[in-house]
């Protein structure tokens, strides 16, 4: 059994679809953190007790800091951290305390469309703009930089048909569903591996 944790700042449909997909007896859902308190994802948590975790990077009531952090999902043997739609950089101290062990969903193909501000709808409507005709979705490791470690999995579709960025974000988040739930179940089956800088996926 994996024990997860998962960052979500929004809708929390990518939390949906792990949970829909991954069966309970290989994972288990052990905290939701967030940077929103009033978000869907957070609501849809506490609907099914998960443990939700409000963190800041400032000392504001209600929240806790990236360092109680830690040690929290440290306490809970966290072996997997999986951001799912969450918005804020990750800091620092934080990645080196889970060396490889973070993930994030992009909702493109990396390294186009990543970086500073490349988020959520940002990222839809450049790629509508630059009249892609392929767009997708990548899983990869996080390190120190936006949306730059190491690429486990992408998977792309063609979005020629899209009349707007809100249906290449639809037809992209089909992809996330997809890819998002297939590589955690991975990580829970002990398939993926990391060596020399390259990343190994077991069937
Ligand atoms: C997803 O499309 C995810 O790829 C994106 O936010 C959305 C969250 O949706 N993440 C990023 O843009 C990170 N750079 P969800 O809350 O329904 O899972």
């Amino acid at each position: 059994m994996l024990n997860i944790a998962l960052f979500v700042s929004g809708r929390g449909s990518n939390l949906h679809a792990i949970i829909e997909k991954v069966s309970s007896k290989k994972i288990c859902i052990c905290a939701l953190i967030s940077d929103r308190k009033d978000c869907l994802a957070v609501k849809f948590a506490v609907s099914k007790n998960i443990p939700v975790y409000f963190v800041s990077n400032n000392e504001i009531e209600g929240f806790i800091t990236y360092n109680i952090l830690i040690e929290e999902l440290k306490r809970k043997s966290v072996g997997l951290i999986v951001l799912a739609g969450f918005l804020k950089k990750i800091p620092d101290h934080f990645v080196d305390a889970f060396e490889n062990m973070i993930i994030n969903i992009h909702p493109a193909l990396l390294p186009k469309y990543g970086g500073s501000g490349m988020y959520g709808m940002n990222v839809h409507k450049s790629v509508f703009e630059a009249n892609e005709r392929i767009s997708g979705a990548t899983v990869h490791f996080v390190d120190k930089i936006y949306d730059h470690g190491n690429i486990i999995f992408q998977e792309s579709v063609d979005i020629l048909n899209a009349n707007n960025p809100e249906e290449v974000a639809e037809i992209v988040l089909r992809i996330e569903h997809k890819i998002l739930p297939m590589i955690v179940e991975k990580f829970a089956d002990g398939k993926i591996s990391f060596i020399n800088n390259r990343v190994f996926i077991k069937e």
